[in-house]
């Protein structure tokens, strides 16, 4: 089974594949699933800047295209060139809020080496969801 370490390798190779001319700033992710699957995310920029995506959430949107529930996802892994362990944006905190389970690690990292564990309920308090509708 991928660990914690290796999770942040993992993230830290899905980051070779951002996207970033406009920004400069890469951001790697990784999805382990229950069995032991690792798909991949990195922020994918465009000319028209709102169009551009963030590496959390493409690598959560790649695991469910690959057929993975909720459910099936084990831990999340972020990495960027940041002075702290990089900090997840609101719209993939919401995104994580939903589709991520609410206490399975997140483990935040940066190019230092320095890890930041935590989880969807942290980074998102009192989300707005689906009971809300
Ligand atoms: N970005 C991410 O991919 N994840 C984060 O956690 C923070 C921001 C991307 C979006 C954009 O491509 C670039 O980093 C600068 O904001």
């Amino acid at each position: 089974m991928i660990d914690e370490k290796q999770a942040v390798a993992l993230a830290l190779e899905a980051r070779k594949k951002s996207y970033s001319p406009y920004s400069k700033f890469a951001v790697g992710a990784v999805i382990v699933t229950n069995d032991g699957r690792v798909f991949e995310g990195a922020n994918i920029e465009n000319a028209a800047y709102g169009l551009s995506m963030c590496a959390e959430r493409n690598a959560i949107f790649n695991a469910y295209m690959h057929g993975c529930h909720k459910e099936d996802l084990a831990l999340l892994s972020v990495i960027a060139d940041t002075g702290e362990p990089v900090s997840p944006c609101g719209s993939c905190r919401q995104v994580i809020s939903e589709l991520y389970p609410a206490d399975k690690p997140i483990i935040l990292a940066n190019l230092k080496g320095e890890v930041r564990k935590t989880n969807a309920k942290e980074l998102l308090p009192f989300a707005f969801d689906d009971q809300d509708l």
